[in-house]
């Protein structure tokens, strides 16, 4: 499956969240590809400390083939595609949005045909612009995380309407939810979704080793029992069972 980490404003954890199921993934036996497309403001390659040659970028701008940007992780069946900062957005890499995409899929389609994928999880730059919408369109499962800040509300409501437009049906992930208030607000974040008009995909709770962490940690790796940990496996949960739902 390929699943789409997407948001309006940035900093609600989408990094964090692709890089800990990717992990997640590769544990229960699948072969994993986890792809940077945050090209204005990349973070996988930090959170997995690459030693950056060639990038998504390069390949974008004919300057790298495949074998050259894909990093494979700790010897396991996660293979990486980073990205470098770049003032560019990865679909003015190309002459018109048909041509972005279709080399974007391409590359895709190479990915997981040569490393023999299981699935592509995408971690996508914040707002909304072309590249987000790009591969919210080619993914199966688009998912947008939010936290409860006004601000991030908004947003995803923007979003929602224009995936819409585009005939994408996102999902929509709640992000960093203080603990002591999540039983007394599960109702209100029903009620949120289907104001927002997206589908939820589950909670994660605000946890205070991940805020520790500052990227600097797999959590999933780290403390496998941690309770970001489970989260991340009961979204895994909730991905299968609603990857099929229309
Ligand atoms: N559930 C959580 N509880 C506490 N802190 C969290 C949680 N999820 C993420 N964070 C923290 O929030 C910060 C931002 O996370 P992350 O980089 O994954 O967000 P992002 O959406 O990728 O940001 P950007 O839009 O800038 O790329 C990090 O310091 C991370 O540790
Ligand atoms: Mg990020």
């Amino acid at each position: 499956m390929w699943i789409s980490f997407h948001s309006y404003k940035g900093g609600t954890g989408k990094t964090n969240i692709s890089g800990n199921l990717a992990c997640y993934l590769v544990s229960k036996g699948f072969k994993v590809g986890l792809i940077d497309t945050d090209v204005s403001g990349p973070g996988i390659h930090a959170l997995f400390s690459l030693k950056l040659k060639k990038t998504l970028v390069d390949f974008l701008q004919g300057k790298a083939g495949l074998d050259e940007i894909v990093y494979r992780h700790s010897n396991e069946e996660l293979y990486i595609i980073p990205s470098d900062a770049t003032e560019e957005d990865i679909s003015s890499f190309s002459k018109d949005p048909s041509q972005a995409k279709e080399k974007l899929q391409s590359l895709l389609r190479e990915f997981q045909s040569r490393y023999n994928l299981d699935h592509i999880i995408f971690d996508c730059s914040p707002g909304l612009n072309r590249s987000s919408l790009l591969v919210m369109s080619m993914s199966e499962m688009g998912i947008v995380v939010s936290t409860l800040d006004k601000q991030d509300i908004r947003g995803t409501y923007v979003i929602s309407g224009v995936a819409r437009r585009l005939k994408s049906k996102p999902r929509i992930l709640f992000n960093k939810l203080p603990k002591n208030k999540y039983e007394a607000s599960k109702e209100t974040l029903e009620d949120l979704s289907r104001k927002i008009g997206l589908e939820p995909i589950g909670v994660i709770l605000y946890d205070d080793a991940m805020a520790d962490a500052w990227s600097r940690k797999i959590l999933i790796q780290e403390y496998p029992n941690s309770q970001y940990s489970k989260q991340i496996a009961q979204l895994w949960d909730r991905i299968t069972h609603s990857a099929g739902s229309p």
